[in-house]
């Protein structure tokens, strides 16, 4: 571990002073890139998919987590399974659609079969193997080396001696429970998966995404439109606090004057709408009393799980996940997640919410990923400019929704992590 790039990793942080200064190099810096993946990516519970992408026996879905590709699948037996998408014959991707539904998957190269359980079960010219080729399992699919799931939010690792994921969870589960527990029933992937790229350092996004300080600068065209629309605003002010949940990971939860469908009405949404929420909290109430009622309803959660995936439970929920490609290139996956049994009306006010906001064409993604890319292109044009500033809020004890301990408790889990590595 030598190669480290120790010089780069080291974070400025004067307690005193309250300062708190991150690196710009960390954000282009080819050596810390490869880094991090190896010593964050895999070694970290990563996001793979949410249980009802693949509620049925037989349902799969492909896609990349940390560089690799993977087939997530619920088997006929109705298991839930993680392969690694790389044939144990001579390595081609086995399958090869991007969703579907299949018994069997077979491989185009030389057409070894395998069950959704990811068992050998045939092959081409299977008489030239001898009698117990397979015994042992060596032509099977290979599971991920870890995989466990936290209420339907499904995560591999690629370090089998990593600690639970509840354990690695921790104080974060609190906030997904706060989700979670906004369907009697489950939540549920609503349309499909928004995938987009960014010209930035993946770090930017996880900043980005649980930052209270921007919204109302750089989302002021989201504002205006709402309030130059009759209605679209409740009497509510955007302030909460920003919490660091350990591990890494962390959360803002704040109230906020536009409209959530499981809870917050708006005048826009009139008195059909008004019937309906209040119905919803009604529900909420009675299942948890209340004041959790009024919590899950009222308040919205932006939440880091280090490294890479964010729930965002604000007009709509979002999930997202990212990885990068490059110190300078980012792929995002992104996904629409609701109560499964919402009604009519709540699921399109809230598919009208995520289209005008978070969707990859709303009023904030676009801005976001014009802001980062702007702050990518700073750190690599203006090197004489060594340092991003990240001390709001530092010197009280108490954090507000826009000051910045959410950031500062994810650089330092990423200082530790490389820390550790390069001794
Ligand atoms: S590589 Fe898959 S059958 Fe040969
Ligand atoms: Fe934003």
């Amino acid at each position: 571990m030598s190669s480290l790039p120790a010089k780069v990793i080291q974070l400025h942080v004067d307690k005193e002073r309250s300062l708190f200064k991150v690196p710009r190099q960390s954000f282009v810096d080819q050596s810390v890139f490869e880094a991090e993946r190896r010593i964050i990516f895999d070694r970290c519970w990563l996001y793979v998919g949410h249980a009802s992408e693949i509620g049925k026996p037989g349902q799969f879905v492909t896609r990349t987590v940390a560089g690799r590709n993977v087939l997530f699948n619920r088997d006929t037996a109705g298991r839930v399974n993680v392969f690694m998408n790389t044939c144990p014959h001579r390595g081609a991707t086995v399958c090869r659609d991007r969703a579907g539904t299949a018994k069997n998957f077979q491989c185009f190269y030389h057409g070894w079969v395998f069950g959704s359980d990811g068992t050998l079960k045939d092959q081409p010219g299977k008489e030239s193997y001898c009698e117990g080729f397979n015994a042992e399992g060596g032509g099977n699919l290979v599971l991920a080396p870890r995989h466990e799931e936290y209420r339907g939010f499904h995560f591999i690792a690629f370090d089998k001696d990593i600690v639970d994921l509840s354990t690695y969870l921790g104080n974060a589960k609190e906030y997904i429970d706060l989700v979670v527990d906004q369907s009697a029933s489950q939540m549920t992937i609503v349309g499909g998966s928004q995938e987009y790229s960014l010209r930035a350092n993946w770090k930017l996004l996880v900043e980005n995404s649980i930052d209270g300080y921007h919204a109302s600068t750089t989302h002021a065209s989201y504002l205006d439109y709402l309030k130059g629309t009759v209605g679209s605003l409740a009497p509510v002010p955007l302030v909460g606090y920003g919490r660091d949940l350990g591990n890494g990971h962390a959360v803002i939860e704040y109230s906020a004057p536009w409209g959530r469908p499981i809870g917050q009405w708006i005048p826009a949404w009139g008195e059909q709408g008004k019937a309906d929420i209040q119905k919803i909290v009604d529900g909420l109430t009675q299942r948890f009393g209340a004041e959790r009622a009024q919590r899950i309803a009222l308040q919205n959660r932006n939440l880091l799980i280090f490294p890479n995936l964010v729930i965002n439970d604000i007009m709509a929920i979002t999930v997202r996940t990212f990885y990068p490609l490059a110190p300078n290139f980012l792929h995002v996956n992104a996904w629409a997640l609701a109560p499964e049994e919402e009604g009519d009306w709540s699921r399109k006010s809230r598919l009208e919410n995520f289209l005008e906001f978070l969707g990859p064409g709303g009023f904030a993604t676009p801005d976001d990923v014009e802001a980062l890319q702007h702050c990518q292109r700073g750190y690599e044009n203006a090197r004489e400019a060594g340092w991003n500033d990240i001390s709001k809020g530092m010197a009280r004890e108490k954090q507000a929704m826009d000051d910045e301990v959410q950031m500062r408790a994810f650089w330092t889990e990423w200082n530790a992590r490389l820390a550790r590595a390069a001794v």
